[in-house]
């Protein structure tokens, strides 16, 4: 299906627009994903005209997209539709130069992405809808965070529907854009051999960790208010959360599988008051070194207080309360500046009931989202000469060899032609934020009332040493 469309990014100069969407339309034309009418306009307060932004784009795509997928040629057609229009988005006037500017939409998509603070989300629907630029082909994506609390949330999503209807609404997060976060949907439910043993009768712990390498760049400003509990784990990790733990749904389809999510986010049991201090770690990086190199603290990164006590780096114990998950913990860790960059979903099963061998090792799936795209089963099989001396094999599917022919998508490719095309299955419902929401706020409150230093931990290496104590505690470690 292809479609013509107006696609208006606000927060066109910005690095989500610069870095991740216009690489991703970039390829979407090239592969001839787009219909050629499909117009790209970003917005922002930038005093640019057209040929300042085409050069502003082409050096950051230049820069992003694999030079084998980068041509002059091509990139010359893709400007074609490329436009810049300078305007404050929280001023109503300008809206009506937009309108003016966009002329009749005549039955045409109209996409808004919202690639801006949360906090301009509301003024910029409601500006919309009084410059007559919110009728019915016009649908709104919204960028994570939805908010900083529950009651932000809820703002935000009332004052949003009270212009969009729940069905026009795009709520992204790019980890569900990501090909092993759907393989995780494949694996489970078009496989039979998983689904019957994916219990706590079988199943002994899961484990979602996030590692990344980076620090805050140059977001500091958000990112000192925002933290790795509102960054990366109400969101990102609370998805992979719900893939791997909820029911079959009854159709592939956004109905159906945001129906399931939001049951199992509802079953998350609540860590209230102190129970912080037993269920959750909270780290911030130090000076350290990353691949070589010497990093400083994140106190002195650009746009940190000096005496910040923003979390760069969180571990959870979840538990779920239904009938599948009941006593299997859920182990949820992301950070910045650790060790190496991974994402990665580990589920260990069971001990086998009785022990005929003196190695007792357990099996272990382990679903890497990257830096490999791959699933590997961990087993064990007798090493080879006399006596039955056992040892841990893996049975590995590296998904990028497996399908080798094709060029593996980035996540806001396949999300952007989503919904161009009007599919929101990889989206999130409004209940699903607000489920998600309505967990993570009272971990907030506890961190306020009895958690507020983070725990340092030296830039480069896996978290703070009370992330490890904690799992320990527990009868448990970290998957290395
Ligand atoms: C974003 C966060 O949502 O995800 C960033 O705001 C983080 O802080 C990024 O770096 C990680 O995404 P990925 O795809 O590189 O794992």
């Amino acid at each position: 299906m292809s479609i013509s469309c107006d696609m208006l990014v606000f927060g066109g100069t910005g690095d989500l627009t610069l870095h991740k969407l216009l690489p991703a339309l970039y390829h979407l034309h090239r592969d001839g994903r787009l219909h050629a009418d499909v117009r790209i306009l970003a917005l922002a307060r930038k005093k640019l005209d057209r040929d300042g932004y085409l050069a502003l784009a082409e050096r950051h795509c230049r820069a992003q997209v694999a030079r084998s997928d980068f041509s002059p040629d091509t990139w010359q057609a893709f400007a074609q539709r490329l436009d810049y229009f300078a305007m404050d988005a929280s001023q109503r006037g300008d809206y009506v130069r937009l309108a003016h500017h966009l002329g009749q939409a005549d039955g045409r998509v109209r996409v808004y992405y919202l690639a801006t603070a949360p906090d301009l989300f509301e003024p910029i629907a409601a500006n919309l809808e009084s410059a007559g630029l919110a009728g019915d082909d016009a649908r709104i994506v919204l960028e994570k965070p939805i908010g900083h609390s529950l009651d932000s949330a809820l703002e935000i999503n009332e004052s949003i529907g009270a212009v969009f209807p729940e069905s026009r609404i795009y709520r992204i997060d790019h980890y569900l854009g990501k090909e092993t976060v759907q393989n995780l949907m494949a694996l489970r439910f078009a496989n039979a051999l998983f689904e019957p043993i994916w219990r706590s009768g079988h199943i002994d712990h899961v484990q979602i960790t996030v590692a990344e390498t980076l620090g805050v760049e140059n977001r500091g400003g958000y990112y000192d208010n925002a933290g790795a509990m509102r960054d990366m784990l109400q969101n990102h990790l609370l998805q992979l959360l719900c893939l791997v733990a909820m029911e079959a749904p009854v159709r592939f389809d956004a109905k159906h599988i945001r129906g399931e999510k939001v049951k199992v986010l509802e079953a998350l049991k609540p860590i209230t008051g102190n129970d912080v201090l037993d269920k959750t770690v909270r780290g911030q990086y130090g000076a350290g070194r990353i691949g070589g190199h010497d990093v400083q603290a994140y106190y002195f990164e650009p746009n940190i207080d000096n005496d910040s006590d923003t979390e760069t780096f969180v571990a959870v114990k979840a538990e779920i309360d239904n009938w599948r998950w009941a006593g299997v913990p859920f182990y949820l860790r992301t950070g910045k500046r650790m060790a190496r960059k991974r994402s990665e979903i580990i589920i260990t099963f069971k001990q086998v009931p009785h022990l005929l061998f003196s190695k007792g090792e357990v099996n272990r799936l382990v679903i890497s989202l990257q830096p490999e795209e791959s699933i590997s089963l961990q087993l064990m099989a007798k090493a080879p000469g006399k006596g039955m001396q056992l040892e841990p094999v893996e049975l590995d599917l590296n998904l990028a060899h497996a399908f080798s022919s094709t060029r593996r998508w980035e996540a806001y490719e396949r999300l952007l032609l989503d919904v161009i095309e009007g599919d929101s299955t990889l989206f999130m419902r409004r209940d699903e934020v607000e489920a998600a929401w309505n967990w993570v706020d009272p971990i907030l409150r506890g961190w306020h009332s009895y958690y507020r230093k983070p725990r340092p931990y030296p830039a480069g290496e896996d978290g703070p040493e009370q992330a490890h104590q904690f799992i320990e505690r527990q009868g448990h470690r970290w998957w290395q």
